[in-house]
């Protein structure tokens, strides 16, 4: 979503200033004499006063109080339900009024009362200002809680945590809305699986596993979307699932996303690239999905009938609206080619089942697609209702906005202290503590007499917040967060990109002459980024010889800070016994630095996990950016990509991540044996079978239970989080190994707590055939937790 950045300032205009202008030239247009009388008066005292709203009060329909007369018209009158009222206003629009309103700056249509809608808003860590409906003002709302970057809240593995911080920001954004700087529909979150270390946007997501991208995508939607009193049918926020799908290249060497053909099997559809959408729509419920710019087997996603009305409408019932990325329609036209008139990609587009376009395409030709025969006019109706049902969900057709539920949020709603102290709990609970030889970490404030704080992330702000950050409420940078506990002395000794040395000799002699070092490294957004790729997975330039440098020089402990998006291949600090301890914090968001402190000085004990495989250096030679084949291929040497299928050596693997405690595990209830009940005459009674369809009737009820008990056996309370893995047998190419369910509990040391897992097979067991059909393999399962093993049959 970066191409419409630069019509961004126009977008603000429109809903702000030159709205007036505009509202002013329409009703002088409408007020022609050949109208009747009494709705010429309607006509001109709403459009006129549209315009008195133009900036800073909320937008929004149905003004009854100012407009009796709106009365009259169905789609105002809240007593009935939506689909009537969306029915009786579709039947009210001209064709190019619905077209004008199936684009992500929607045209007013005076003559109804209906203001014109910005809909793309973003909220992927907190309410950003990257889309042109929201925005921050220093005088109304100068900045919104920014939370960490989502790779860094997934590594929690706490969805209560995920559903939490959804419905802080939809607070956040809600109160926004009221104050007339935000719009009601959020284009997050962003679920694609993080397949390949170098995806710059691989920040933005869960991480590479879709068990957890489904974990964090549901209770985040249902924080943005629930509303505290209960309404299922209304909205608190509007969120959005995207980028559907195989979504993962931004711009690598030569090729970029505009360009892109994902080539990807019927199975790693089923298995890896769609299960968070699936979970997005079924259980999160969803209210809309974006289609990606890239093709899948040479077919732009918003243009494929079966990608959008077969799955995403027909087979998982999607209640909402099928939006596009921003100007895909303009790129499958330009850039992809996909047909020779802008009227033919609209065609196809809505009659793929798509209902809104980020950028114009649909407003410019869709009334010539219908005329030419090209699309029917009740597929736009179909879209256009899908777009107005959603905002009459979000009560966008209710009156004003203070006399809703939600109608007294306000400023004072944002940035609360107790919201900005669960942007540092986020990012507290998420850090990972990946090496601590000796027990080097936490460090003991009172024996710190001096601390080096040295890295060009040492000092970092915009860094911690990655992308799709909105204006911070405020930051507490790394060196900040630690000057609170111990004395700091600072040294930044490279810039991010690290080509210098000229500094490294003061980052050595500031090492030399503190008691303890803490090295802030890694990347920023001029690294990886939306359209920025990495090529290699390196700390950048010469970050590896500053750390060594500085912990050959440094007489007590060295600790090194990971802030990065995508992992790294820190081998040769990993191996260097002098760098006591590394600690990965991801984007740590605006309170970074506190809950860097937090940890470092052991006020809270780390249970961050890894959401993604740390790779070593030589990954990146052996596996093409564009091979979306997650499976090993002996052919051609592919050694499979993420922790399911990668069968090379790690710097750290999926779900690494250590604790200033240990945890023991033991099973005390586990099944050996599962048996499927098979009906009469079911084929696999009378001839051999490897396994049998997840889908089927006899895959109900396979449940059974997992009981673990878990042990703190440290001195230090924590949070510990119980990640269930399952080898399944080796048939149709299954994952080696799958994360089918966790759990985080809070242990005192010593304390001990039954962990229950309630464990479907059709469910939780299950894999998917080269056919891309859920099938239950029998034979032996391997569970796994922490180093405990148990090994189960499932037969029939
Ligand atoms: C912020 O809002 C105030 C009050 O409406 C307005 O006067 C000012 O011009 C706005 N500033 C910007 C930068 O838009
Ligand atoms: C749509 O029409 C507007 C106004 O003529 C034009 O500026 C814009 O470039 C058009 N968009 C596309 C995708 O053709
Ligand atoms: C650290 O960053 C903050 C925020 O940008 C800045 O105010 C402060 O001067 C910086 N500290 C040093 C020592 O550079
Ligand atoms: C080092 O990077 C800076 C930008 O960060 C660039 O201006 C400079 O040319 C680079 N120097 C070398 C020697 O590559
Ligand atoms: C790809 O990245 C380069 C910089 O590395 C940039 O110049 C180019 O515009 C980018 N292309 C796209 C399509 O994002
Ligand atoms: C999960 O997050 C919630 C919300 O921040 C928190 O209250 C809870 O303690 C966390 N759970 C564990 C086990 O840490």
């Amino acid at each position: 979503m970066l191409r419409m950045r630069h019509s961004r300032m126009a977008d603000r205009t429109l809903l702000g200033h030159e709205k007036k202008s505009r509202g002013l030239e329409r009703a002088r247009v409408l007020c022609s004499p050949l109208l009747t009388i009494p709705i010429l008066l309607i006509i001109c005292n709403l459009s006129s006063t549209i315009t008195v709203f133009a900036q800073y009060t909320p937008s929004y329909a149905c003004d009854l109080d100012k407009y009796p007369k709106l009365k009259d018209f169905a789609f105002c009158d809240t007593s009935l339900d939506i689909q009537t009222r969306v029915k009786d206003l579709v039947k009210r629009m001209t064709l190019q009024e619905k077209a004008g309103s199936l684009v992500s700056v929607a045209d007013s249509i005076s003559r109804l009362g209906i203001p014109s809608y910005g809909w793309w808003s973003e909220a992927l860590h907190g309410v950003s200002d990257t889309g042109p409906a929201t925005w921050f003002n220093k005088t109304i709302i100068p900045g919104a809680t920014s939370f960490p970057q989502v790779i860094l809240t997934a590594a929690s593995f706490n969805e209560s945590l995920f559903y939490t911080i959804g419905k802080v920001v939809s607070t956040e954004a809600r109160a926004m809305y009221n104050t007339g700087v935000a719009g009601l529909t959020f284009w997050s979150p962003n679920v694609n699986i993080f397949r390949d270390p170098r995806w710059g946007r691989g920040q933005e997501t869960p991480g590479e596993d879709p068990l957890l991208a489904s974990r964090y995508g549901v209770p985040f939607v249902r924080g943005l979307q629930e509303r505290e009193d209960g309404d299922k049918e209304k909205l608190k926020v509007g969120a959005c699932c995207k980028h559907y799908t195989a979504y993962d290249v931004d711009n690598w060497t030569s090729v970029d996303r505009f360009h892109f053909n994902a080539i990807v099997t019927k199975q790693d559809l089923e298995d890896t690239y769609n299960p968070p959408f699936k979970s997005c729509v079924l259980d999160g419920n969803v209210a809309s999905v974006m289609c990606s710019y890239n093709q899948v087997n040479g077919v732009p996603t918003c243009g494929d009938r079966a990608l959008l009305e077969g799955m995403v409408r027909g087979e998982w019932k999607l209640n909402g609206y099928i939006s596009s990325d921003c100007d895909s329609l303009h790129v499958m036209f330009k850039d992809q080619r996909w047909a020779e008139y802008p009227e033919e990609v609209t065609a196809d587009a809505l009659n793929a089942g798509l209902d809104l376009n980020c950028g114009d395409s649909l407003k410019n030709f869709t009334a010539n697609a219908v005329k030419r025969g090209l699309v029917k006019e009740s597929v736009v109706d179909r879209a256009v209702t899908n777009n107005y049902v959603t905002l009459m969900r979000l009560g966008f057709f209710d009156g004003h906005p203070s006399k809703q539920f939600y109608g007294k949020l306000g400023k004072k709603d944002v940035c609360t202290p107790a919201n900005q102290e669960l942007a540092r709990e986020a990012a507290r609970q998420g850090i990972v503590l990946l090496k601590n030889g000796f027990g080097s970490l936490p460090l003991l404030p009172t024996s710190i007499k001096s601390l080096a704080v040295i890295g060009p992330n040492a000092n970092a702000t915009k860094a911690m917040i990655g992308n799709y950050a909105g204006v911070p409420c405020k930051y507490t940078t790394p060196l900040q967060g630690l000057s609170e506990i111990v004395k700091t002395v600072y040294e930044e000794g490279c810039d991010v990109r690290c080509n210098s040395t000229k500094r490294f000799e003061n980052a050595k002699h500031v090492a030399s002459s503190a008691d303890a070092v803490v090295l802030v490294m890694g990347t920023d957004l001029t690294i990886e980024a939306e359209a920025l790729d990495r090529t290699d997975i390196d700390l950048p330039g010469q970050q590896n010889l500053l750390v060594s440098e500085v912990a050959y020089a440094a007489r007590g402990p060295v600790i090194l800070v990971i802030m990065s998006g995508g992992g790294m291949d820190v081998t040769v600090a990993k191996c260097d016994p002098k760098v006591t301890s590394i600690l990965w914090v991801g984007l740590p968001g605006q309170e970074g630095g506190g809950a860097l402190a937090d940890i470092i000085f052991g006020r809270h004990n780390p249970s961050g996990r890894l959401p993604m495989t740390w790779y070593p250096r030589s990954y990146v030679d052996m596996v093409p950016m564009t091979n979306n084949n997650m499976r090993p291929d002996p052919s051609t040497g592919q050694l499979g990509q993420t922790y399911r299928f990668y069968r090379g050596e790690t710097v750290y693997e999926f779900g690494y991540g250590l604790s200033y405690s240990s945890y023991v595990h033991r099973v005390i209830k586990a099944p050996k044996f599962v048996t499927i009940p098979l009906h009469e005459g079911h084929p696999c009674r009378s001839t051999a079978c490897n396994s049998i369809d997840a889908g089927d009737r006899v895959c109900s009820g396979l449940v059974f239970d997992v009981d673990l008990m878990v042990t703190n056996i440290g001195k230090m309370a924590g949070s510990h989080s119980v990640l269930i893995f399952s080898s399944p047998p080796t048939i149709f190419n299954a994952p080696q190994k799958q994360l089918v369910d966790f759990k985080k509990v809070w242990l005192e040391p010593w304390q001990r707590s039954v962990v229950s897992f309630s464990m479907d097979a059709c469910k939780h067991l299950s894999i998917v055939d080269e056919f891309g059909a859920r099938k239950v393999a029998l034979g032996r399962y391997l569970l796994q937790v922490g180093d405990i093993k148990h090994y189960m049959n499932i037969q029939i």
